[in-house]
């Protein structure tokens, strides 16, 4: 998504008259399985009391129009108008393509203008297309009155960022704040959110480098599959088998096992070629300050790592200061 500085637009004509219908949606991090959860495997992922916050209304504009706010500064990050999706690989039209995706689901009566405020940092692994897409689609479908086709409209954007997805970030967006695993439950084996009952427990998270782009790295692991099914699938059912082993480590508050786990998950991380220098240098100064592990999280390519901090993130907040990068501690209950 776009991160350039655009002029505030001004309001449509009325648009501020009209009453607003208000959405929410959660940004995530994943814990352990990341990628090998688009092929199958369990993943255990964190919906955090963060994300976006949207409003929309009816516009006499032309077009429906979307505004992507920085809600923590008072600045627009994008702004753009549901058109149909041009073959431009920008982080504009990839935000341009994903409203029309979105729009098309609703085929609202007439153009809407929707805000959306982001609280988190985009394309850095913490869920930020699945949180717009949710807050959206669930203020677009409460002035609607469409509540059914929220689910299918946020499926319809995060095909557009994540080319195929697991639906892990779109659960999370869409959950109540906390810790769950995410896996196929018998005898359906449809998918679904399980919440895991754990002792609470203290993270540390940083970015380390800029995002890169999720359909682009997923697209990465494809093709090294491509390549090589039969190791790349071990390296998937490995992961796989490290979301289920953790589940019982974070449920009996087992850190120093749930920490090797995340040492464990990061090495195949680097193994399916989504790790970067700076993400690898950022776990290796966490775990030297004291961290009992850490691992990337999200697509990789760049974005965030997260350390296991039981003790408290202080050193690896600090460690991480002095090799430039900014991080935050946080608490949650299972
Ligand atoms: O980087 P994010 O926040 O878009 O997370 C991507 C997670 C993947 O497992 C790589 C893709 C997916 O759809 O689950």
């Amino acid at each position: 998504m776009a991160r350039r500085d655009l002029p505030i637009p001004p309001a449509q004509d009325g648009a501020d008259l009209e009453p607003a219908a208000a959405g929410r949606g959660r940004a995530k991090l994943i814990l352990f399985g990341e990628h090998a959860v688009v092929w199958g495997e369990p993943a255990v992922a964190i919906s955090l009391p963060v994300g976006a916050k949207a409003e929309a209304r009816f516009s006499v504009a032309p077009h429906s129009q979307l505004r992507l706010k920085d809600g923590r500064r008072d600045k627009i990050l994008a702004a753009v108008d549901a058109r149909p999706p041009s073959a431009e690989a920008s982080q504009d039209a990839a935000l341009q393509a994903a409203f029309y995706a979105l729009l098309g689901v609703f085929e609202p009566p007439s153009a809407l203008d929707v805000q959306v405020d982001l609280e988190i940092p985009t394309g850095v692994g913490m869920g930020s297309s699945a949180a717009l897409a949710v807050a959206a689609a669930r203020a677009i479908a409460q002035l609607l009155e469409r509540p059914d086709l929220v689910e299918e409209a946020v499926w319809a954007s995060e095909r557009v960022f994540h080319g195929n997805p697991s639906g892990l970030d779109q659960q999370m967006a869409s959950a109540r704040s906390g810790l769950y695993i995410w896996a196929r439950q018998q005898p359906e084996e449809t998918w679904a959110a399980r919440p895991l009952k754990a002792p609470p427990l203290t993270l540390a998270v940083c970015q380390a480098a800029p995002g890169a782009s999720t359909a682009q790295m997923v697209e990465l692991v494809a093709a090294k599959r491509a390549r090589e099914p039969a190791l790349v699938d071990q390296l998937h059912s490995f992961i796989g088998h490290i979301s289920r082993t953790a589940h019982q480590a974070l449920s009996q508050a087992d850190w120093a096992r749930a920490g090797e786990l995340m040492d464990l998950n990061h090495g195949a991380l680097v193994a399916l070629g989504v790790s970067t220098l700076q993400l690898d240098l950022a776990c290796h100064a966490a775990r030297s300050a004291g961290a009992l592990g850490a691992k990337l999280t999200g697509a990789g390519g760049g974005g965030c790592v997260v350390a296991l901090t039981p003790d408290g993130a202080g050193p690896v907040l600090e460690a991480w200061r002095q090799r430039g990068w900014s991080g935050f501690e946080f608490h949650i209950t299972g």
